[in-house]
């Protein structure tokens, strides 16, 4: 296992030390949360009761072939705990998600959930949130001018820069699980995370953005000097 991948599995083995039998927990979606649902199966198999709900498609298919227990939101509409990665963790604990492209149903998990740890190497804590580039869920029509809506808007919480539609690796275009598109928006510096969201909420077609904001309650970051945990004031 590479260095960073022993970083993040020593930050998902950290939360797991939260969960408790009985638990409804939301799961995660990324490479960091992978390494928590293949240590929750480790101990599911050994007879630890929860509930899995998770946050995408590429996570429900990892914990059912690790036989993890899954249930769906609309069974368990209040969580105990949701585990999941993040792009970056800026100050207060706002984070920008969805890099893997699931934030939509990351932030309904997340809202539904009495609490949300996230794990991460170190090199995801930032002094401002904003040199990732920040996913905008669209819905798939009139992504031209939504891209113009959503410019003008993020104009007023000081944020300017490139909006890419996300493609895939294969060169199509990237579509979520919920069957809408992804916008990246390179703004370099997000000076006011709260006041980007409110106006990106403004905007006709988005669905969604990565900002996290007063959702995290606890970060586990894993780094070389080991791990630290910050939790929310
Ligand atoms: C998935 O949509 C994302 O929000 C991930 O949680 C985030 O991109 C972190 O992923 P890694 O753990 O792979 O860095």
């Amino acid at each position: 296992m590479s260095d960073a991948e022993t970083l993040k599995r020593q930050a998902a083995a950290r939360a797991l030390e939260h969960v408790r039998s009985g638990m409804k927990l939301g799961l995660g979606t990324g490479s960091t949360a992978k390494h928590f649902v293949e240590l929750l199966a480790e101990r599911v198999a050994q007879g630890l009761e929860v509930v899995g709900v998770p946050t995408s498609e590429a996570t429900r298919a990892q914990a059912e072939s690790l036989d993890v227990p899954l249930g769906t939101l609309d069974e368990y509409p209040a969580l105990d705990l949701v585990v999941d990665g993040a792009d970056e963790v800026g100050p207060d604990l706002t984070l920008i998600k969805g890099g893997g492209g699931a934030l939509l149903r990351e932030k309904i998990v997340a809202s539904a959930a009495a609490q949300m740890i996230v794990i991460a190497d170190a090199s995801k804590k930032v002094p401002t949130l904003g040199t990732f580039p920040l996913p905008i869920e669209v819905v798939d029509f009139g992504v031209a001018a939504i891209r113009r809506g959503i410019e003008k808007a993020v104009r007023r919480a000081g944020c300017q820069g490139l909006l890419t539609l996300r493609r895939r690796p294969d060169g199509h275009v990237f579509v979520t699980d919920q069957g809408h598109l992804i916008l990246d928006a390179a703004f370099g510096v997000i000076p006011d995370p709260a006041a980007l969201a409110a106006c990106l909420a403004d905007v006709p077609g988005v669905v969604e953005h990565g900002l996290f904001i007063n959702l995290a309650s606890r970060v586990i970051l894993a780094g070389a000097d080991g791990v630290t945990v910050l939790d929310r004031a």
